[in-house]
């Protein structure tokens, strides 16, 4: 972990609301599912924000993002060739070492960047990776994991683009040696009680609300078997045995 100024190699919007932004990245050790938080010029509120790691090339580290509130629209305001401050790599990452065979990824909206960088990672290490990507409506970052997966599937809940509902509606955990996931809390659930149901281990990255980011405020903690965890420090990623809805 380490806070450094970095350099905005270019931002570029892919999708409404939807940002890209790339920066030159600090480390060669960043694992798939850890997160950075990034400084974003909101004076009202000064916190840092955090974002998943999307993609890791040579020299760049890639981000894609919503814009929900202050802090993340004041970061698509950053021009290329910026300075911008970071602090990370953060938190666990999904276990890639636990898991081998076919491999099912769950993303649900913005919950679907990190798992780029982990199917990536999953193919180089010899696993069969199929992602299933749930949207709203309008699609954005699926092209990427045309390149590394073996099959995609892709619900949106107008019917718009691929099978007209939740993605969970077309997933079937029982075809998977594991399973990872990260989206909105209720499909995560659901991707879960299917793993349990057949005995598929499954992780799940937690997307709680942060403030700093490197466990010392515990404004991120999450309810497990083992009592309350923070998610910046002791995951995001958790395994499905540990959380509690
Ligand atoms: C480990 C981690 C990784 C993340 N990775 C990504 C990512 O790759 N891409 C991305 O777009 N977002 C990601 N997020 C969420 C992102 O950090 C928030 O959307 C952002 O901090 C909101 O800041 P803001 O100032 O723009 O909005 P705020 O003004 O703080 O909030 C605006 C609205 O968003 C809601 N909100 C804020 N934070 C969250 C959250 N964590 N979960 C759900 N709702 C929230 C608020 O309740 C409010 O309704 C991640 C969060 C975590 C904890
Ligand atoms: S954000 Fe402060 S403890 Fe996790």
């Amino acid at each position: 972990m380490q806070f450094y100024t970095s350099k905005i190699v270019f931002q570029k919007k892919i999708a409404s609301n939807i940002f890209h932004l790339a920066v030159i990245k600090n480390s060669e050790t960043i694992l798939p599912g850890q997160f950075y938080m990034l400084k974003t010029h909101d004076e009202i509120l000064p916190l840092m924000r955090p974002l998943s790691i999307y993609n890791v090339e040579n020299e760049t580290l890639n981000f894609l993002y919503r814009v929900m509130g202050k802090g993340t629209e004041a970061l698509s305001k950053f021009k290329r060739g910026e300075k911008i401050e970071l602090l990370g790599p953060l938190g666990n990452g999904f276990p890639m070492n636990e898991v081998s065979g076919k491999v099912a990824l769950v993303g649900g909206g913005i919950g679907i960047p990190p798992l780029f960088e982990t199917a990536k990672q999953l193919t180089i290490n010899g696993c069969k990776v199929d992602a299933f990507l749930g949207y709203k409506e309008e699609l954005f970052a699926f092209e990427p994991f045309e390149d590394v997966c073996e099959n995609i599937f892709i619900a949106s809940e107008t019917g718009k683009e691929g099978y007209n509902g939740f993605i969970t509606d077309i997933f079937h955990a029982q075809n998977y040696h594991a399973v990872f996931t990260c989206g909105p809390e209720v499909m995560m659930m659901k991707v879960k009680e299917r793993c349990e149901a057949h005995q598929i281990p499954v992780w799940l990255s937690m997307e709680n609300r942060m403030a700093c980011g490197i466990g010392a405020c515990l404004v991120c903690t999450c309810k497990t078997v083992e009592g309350m965890k923070r998610c910046c420090k002791d995951g995001p990623v958790f395994s499905g045995n540990l959380l509690s809805f």
